[in-house]
């Protein structure tokens, strides 16, 4: 088995990623809950009828009485509606403060069941048993919790780190290749900002097959980055901006097809690429041999370019939008944005600059002044 342990303050925590664990579930939780007598388990409509007897009965063998609650699967169950309900269905459960949650499933229940656990009684027990590669490579690791507002995504939430986190590669198995490659988006983003070895390991290995051969050292070298990234800075105001290499732009392409049209993994590959021509454009990026990347994507049926005279949202004009969120973006202050380029690949750099700047470079790459 391999083992990563986060080590926040008081708050330490580890990964263990094997094939086969869901099995060990009962035992892995018991060791770091011995109090606890109920867990709420929450998972959605696809991930419950695959994987929820297997949990329950490893939990029930380790002694803790369980309940299921089952949202519907799909970003849209990221609301403060099911939130609200969750609240409820922990009370009535009879939840204490020694007792625990485990969120089963991708990002979705992740970060929703993690924001039950981490505001009901003012906070019980949470284990992430993520069950997409984007959840076990990003979202169940760091401790951002969330649901999305009308606003936008994710902005209500907290940073509320997991008591566990239990991963079993095995359960990829079932993924659709679309969800598959969305993960491998975040996956190919870790080789990009950190680590140009683990960059060529995935040239070498451009399919799920040969992905899934090598499973947990991926895993595990996804997870040790965003390990060391969020030990340095839990709270994102420094280092863990870089994890958001191509999303300022990702994100905006997502608006444009609103959410529909391009998945998070799309907008995400699109967003890096187009962050590297920027890069490129103002001799941030020194080298411009993208050849490799840009067939790492093409293997994973990722876009490298989203055209952004197309969106879906009627009367909207697309560059307007673009611009619009660009600048609604977390990471800028005023007329600043911190935006990731690379210096190279393998070493992210971020780079505060003023927006109009940002603006202007991705409209040099998109012909548009
Ligand atoms: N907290 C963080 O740090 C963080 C980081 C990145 C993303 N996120 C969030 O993660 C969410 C996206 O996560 P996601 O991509 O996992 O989406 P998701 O949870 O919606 O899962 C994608 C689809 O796969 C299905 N599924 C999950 N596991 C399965 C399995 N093993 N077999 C078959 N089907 C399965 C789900 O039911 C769903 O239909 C977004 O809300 C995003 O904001 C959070």
């Amino acid at each position: 088995m391999k083992t990563l342990t986060v080590a926040l303050p008081g708050r330490e925590y580890d990964i263990l990623i094997e094939r086969g664990l869901l099995a060990q579930t009962g035992e892995r939780v018991r060791a770091v809950l011995p109090r606890a007598s109920k867990i709420a388990v929450v998972t959605d409509t696809n991930v419950g009828p695959l994987y929820y007897n297997r949990v329950k009965a490893g939990l029930e063998s380790a002694g803790f009485e369980t309940a299921l609650f089952t949202i519907p699967a799909g970003e849209e169950s990221k609301n403060a509606v099911q939130l609200a309900q969750l609240w409820e269905d922990f009370m009535g459960f009879g939840l204490t403060r020694t007792d625990a949650v485990v969120a089963l499933g991708g990002g979705v229940v992740g970060d929703l069941a993690g924001f039950g656990a981490a505001t009901v009684l003012r906070g019980v027990g949470l284990v992430q048993i993520p069950t997409t590669l984007l959840a076990q490579v990003d979202s169940s690791v760091g401790g951002k919790v969330a649901v999305d507002l009308k606003a936008g995504k994710n902005l209500a939430g907290a940073f509320y780190q997991p008591k566990l986190v239990l991963m079993d590669p095995d359960v990829l198995d079932t993924l659709t290749d679309r969800t598959f490659s969305d993960g491998m988006a975040e996956v190919i983003k870790y080789g990009c900002i950190w680590d140009k070895g683990f960059f060529d390991f995935l040239c070498a290995h451009p399919s799920r097959r040969e992905i899934m051969e090598h499973i947990e050292h991926v895993l595990y070298i996804c997870c040790d980055i965003k390990r060391q990234v969020v030990m340095e800075d839990e709270r994102d105001t420094g280092l863990r901006m870089i994890l958001n290499f191509g999303h300022t732009v990702g994100h905006a392409y997502e608006r444009l097809g609103n959410y529909e049209t391009w998945t998070h993994g799309q907008a995400v590959a699109a967003g890096m690429f187009t962050a590297m021509q920027i890069g490129v454009g103002l001799g941030i990026t020194q080298d411009d041999d993208f050849q490799p990347f840009l067939a790492l994507l093409k293997a994973f049926d990722l876009p490298d370019h989203i055209a952004i005279d197309n969106c879906t949202l009627e009367g909207v004009d697309d560059w307007n939008l673009v611009v619009e969120t660009v600048g609604l973006d977390k990471k800028s202050a005023g007329d600043s944005i911190t935006m990731i380029f690379l210096e190279k690949m393998g070493k992210a750099l971020p780079v505060k600059m003023k927006k109009d700047d940002v603006l202007d470079n991705l409209g040099a790459v998109y012909g548009r002044n």
